[in-house]
């Protein structure tokens, strides 16, 4: 079990006019699941080839149980990378190339094809020992590179869009196999993705990262419900906004005072952006609510099956509610409706 802590990290390519990591700071506990979420570009590999040691970082330090790695030479670190395309040997079969790092430190051949064989049956591939990479699907080479980097016991395991090369069905089993082996084995690990969907199934935390900059880290049920800023809540599909100044514990907007209990109220600059999901919002058509309550018009009604999307004008402003299965009886476009923002579900956020 290991912790890993990312201080003031910054790296510069000549050919970028940025860097692409910017002053990333983290801190991962010890057995955490970690997502680093961010568009493709953002630096999210650069990051793990830093704490790898592929890469140097131009300032900063990455620190793995109090001690830094930064002098440490790559494969003293404990740390594996899992890359994007694999990379298995294409001229050693399975049992040689999950085999590898141990041969290299010379343990005795018994040992090794007795951890080989544990290793394959943890990935779910027994009996394919024998075939050499070419004979095999995307999703096997993609557990036999798993079950290479596990081998060595490794302190931090790193995931390189592991998902991202493979078709959907392919996608959640391995997505599955992923979750079960990190639990059992409790290894500290990052796993990449730039889809926001399977970084929240996934994750304990989410670093969400744009143009080499970290936006938040935080669970995913707090990107959804109390995102940081306005770019990590429409990261996460978050659509309706709403200006608000502060006003005696209360929000003015200009569809009217908004009662807020967030916890954050005194961080809050005088004017700020209220957030609320689409899901969290209320709808009646005769005035039911006694708090938060505005007065719109419908604009739009989508059934999806599972759910119905409103579009509601409230005074200029569009909002987005969603209710369950077929929604309220009887609505149509251009009613009158009455719109409840409940206080501990709206948020509010400096930008
Ligand atoms: N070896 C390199 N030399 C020059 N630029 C690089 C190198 N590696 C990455 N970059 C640049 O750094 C930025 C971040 O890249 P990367 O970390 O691979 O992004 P991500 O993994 O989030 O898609 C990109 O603009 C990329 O072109
Ligand atoms: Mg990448």
């Amino acid at each position: 079990m290991s912790k890993l802590n990312i201080k003031n990290l910054i790296k510069s390519f000549p050919s970028m006019d940025r860097p692409a990591v910017n002053n990333v700071n983290l801190d991962i506990e010890s057995g955490e699941l970690v997502a680093f979420l961010g568009p493709s570009g953002c630096g999210k590999t650069t990051i793990l080839k830093m704490i790898t040691g592929l890469f140097q970082p131009d300032s900063g330090d990455i620190i793995l149980d109090e001690q830094s790695l930064l002098k440490i030479p790559t494969e003293k670190r404990g740390v594996v990378m899992v890359f994007q395309n694999y990379l298995l040997f294409p001229y050693m079969n399975v049992n040689e190339n999950v085999g590898f790092a141990l041969k290299m430190k010379g343990v005795d051949k018994n040992i090794i094809d007795q951890k080989v064989k544990e290793m394959l049956e943890l990935v779910k591939l027994p009996d394919i020992g024998l075939r050499k990479p070419k004979q095999l699907s995307g999703g096997q080479q993609q557990r036999v590179a798993l079950a290479r980097a596990l081998i060595s016991n490794p302190r931090i395991l790193l995931l390189d869009e592991p998902l991202s090369n493979l078709d959907a069905h392919l996608r959640d089993e391995m997505r599955d196999l992923i979750v079960t082996i990190q639990q059992k084995l409790k290894v500290t690990t990052i796993f990449v993705t730039h889809d926001q969907e399977e970084a929240v199934l996934l994750a304990d935390k989410i670093a969400l990262i744009f143009d080499g900059e970290l936006q938040n880290f935080t669970s995913p049920k707090n990107y959804y419900e109390k995102p940081k800023n306005i770019k990590a809540a429409k990261f996460f599909g978050g659509v309706n906004f709403i200006n608000a100044k502060k006003d005696n514990h209360n929000l003015s907007t200009n569809i009217g005072t908004v009662h807020y209990k967030g916890e954050n109220y005194t961080d809050l600059n005088e004017d700020n952006i209220i957030t609320i999901r689409p899901e969290n919002i209320k709808l009646s058509k005769n005035n039911d609510f006694n708090d938060n309550s505005f007065k719109g018009l419908i604009k739009s009604v989508i059934f999806s099956g599972t759910h119905t999307r409103y579009k509601i004008i409230v005074n200029d402003l569009e909002l987005e509610c969603s209710l369950q299965s077929v929604g309220l009886q009887d609505i149509k476009t251009d009613d009158t409706i009455y719109v409840h923002l409940p206080s501990d579900k709206i948020w509010a956020m400096n930008e």
